[in-house]
């Protein structure tokens, strides 16, 4: 077991606690979602609510109140001071869309940079009260208890996880599920990129593929399947944390296979 710098563990105990009141928050909201003003942004696929915002402030005053010198980036109050030993990525809400439509699978996803490398990763699934958290070097929790990837299931008796938002993917991602169907596979989606990555770490899917998230999407998540025990691709490799590209993860066994499919219609 590798020691957690204590600035670290700090800041993860903290996260775990603010985690769960956004949650709470957020569900509040969401137990009444048909009554939220639906706002869009860049069109019309591209939602937010007064829930997103009033939880990722919420998450900001909680962090500042506890390390008021970090840097935060959220999704919908943007990114300030980042030039620091730590950096906090948020998403108050992931799964916007399928939350104000009235469906469960959205999350609230946090994760903790040290030096610009993710060292914790978290995201909480408030409909079904599963936290899901994980350090670096010290393995992936569903509320305290171990998870691991489904490291048994081949190819064809899983479920690939395929997201996609924008039109002008549709040649790439037609291609990508043409080919997972060929090989005897199925595909799902279910509108939380954070949650599904926490899905393949608890051994639910076997992967997770979309072209194009930001790091508030996935870092959390990305964190956890590796110390589950899968594979996931270093979202942050020669890219800055403000820019948007794709994300990858699965379990060992599908890696190849899986990872050869997302190259298709490129
Ligand atoms: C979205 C979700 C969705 C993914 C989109 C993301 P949001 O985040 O993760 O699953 O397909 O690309 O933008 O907007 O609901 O926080
Ligand atoms: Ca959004
Ligand atoms: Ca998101
Ligand atoms: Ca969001």
């Amino acid at each position: 077991d590798q020691d957690i710098e204590p600035g670290t563990t700090a800041r993860f105990a903290t996260a775990k606690r603010i985690i769960r009141q956004a949650g709470v928050m957020a569900k509040d909201y969401f137990d009444r979602y048909d009554e939220l003003e639906i706002e869009t942004k860049s069109g019309r696929q591209d939602v937010v609510s007064v829930a997103d915002r009033d939880v990722e402030d919420f998450i900001r005053r909680e962090i500042i109140a506890s390390f008021p010198l970090d840097g935060l980036i959220g999704e919908e109050r943007g990114a300030d001071a980042t030039e620091t030993d730590y950096t906090w990525t948020i998403d108050p809400i992931d799964g916007t869309a399928v939350f104000l439509h009235g469906l469960k699978s959205w999350c609230v996803a946090i994760a903790i940079l040290k030096e610009g490398v993710p060292v914790a990763g978290l995201v909480y699934d408030p409909c079904a009260d599963d936290l899901f958290s994980a350090a670096t070097g010290h393995g992936a929790e569903r509320n305290g208890r171990p998870i691991a990837v489904d490291s048994q299931t081949p190819f064809d008796g899983g479920f690939l996880v395929v997201g996609a938002s924008k039109p002008e993917q549709s040649h790439h991602i037609g291609q990508l599920i043409e080919g997972i169907l060929a090989a005897g596979g199925i595909f799902m989606r279910n509108g939380s990129a954070a949650l599904t990555l926490a899905h393949v770490a608890a051994g639910h899917y076997l992967g997770y593929y979309e072209p194009r998230l930001s790091s508030w999407d996935c870092l959390a998540g990305l964190l956890i399947v590796r110390e589950a025990g899968g594979l996931a691709d270093d979202f942050l490799s020669g890219r800055d944390i403000m820019a948007s590209g794709p994300a990858f993860a699965a379990a060992p066994q599908v890696h190849d296979q899986f990872k050869a499919l997302t190259l298709r219609g490129t």
